[in-house]
């Protein structure tokens, strides 16, 4: 299996220095609660809160999603919920990246509901041509193509989550 750079580390930081500077100004004099969706957005988020110029407390929730690669009913369940109090609070969901849309809109579903003062979302990547439900996205880093993609953070089989950039995976002929 061989990985081609897609995103080039440098372009990651200018991308996530970029995102830190409007989020920062966006939540200027405000609590921000910041929650990542496991396991993939641990590497994005630990680099996008790290360069935020405001304090932010931050939380973790894992979803999974049954027959995401079949025809069936794309349910998704959560696995691990957040700690933190949601009410009245200004939250962040922070993904590496939207597919489908299910997972972020069974999320923002269930956030929703806790009546947060705010609920917003960032996303490092965004596979629009695989939509199934509309989900908007308030700060995106890019936009890629329908190809298999890992690394910051990204796997294929729980591989290449570690590479510091996002490359494409094509099978060795
Ligand atoms: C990936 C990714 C998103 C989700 C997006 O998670 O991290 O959370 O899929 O897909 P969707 O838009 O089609 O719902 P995955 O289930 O692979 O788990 P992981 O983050 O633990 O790798």
């Amino acid at each position: 299996m061989k990985v081609t750079t897609l995103i080039s580390q440098e372009e990651i930081s200018n991308k996530v220095n970029e995102l830190a500077l409007i989020i920062s100004n966006d939540y200027a004099e405000k609590e921000l609660l910041v929650v990542g969706i496991l396991k993939g957005s641990f590497v994005f988020m630990a680099d996008l809160i790290r360069n935020l110029s405001i304090p932010c407390r931050c939380d973790f929730v894992k979803l999974s999603s049954y027959g995401k690669e079949t025809v069936s009913s794309g349910e998704v369940k959560m696995d691990l919920d957040i700690s933190s109090r949601v009410e009245g609070e200004n939250v962040l969901v922070v993904e590496d990246i939207v597919d489908t849309g299910l997972t972020l809109s069974k999320l923002k579903e269930i956030l929703a509901s806790r009546q947060p003062a705010s609920l917003r979302v960032c996303a490092f990547l965004d596979k629009s041509s695989r939509r199934k439900v509309p989900v908007e996205i308030d700060y995106r880093g890019f936009e890629i193509p329908d190809k298999f993609v890992v690394g910051y953070g990204l796997d294929c089989d729980e591989q290449f989550r570690y590479l510091p950039y996002v490359g494409i995976i094509e099978e060795d002929s």
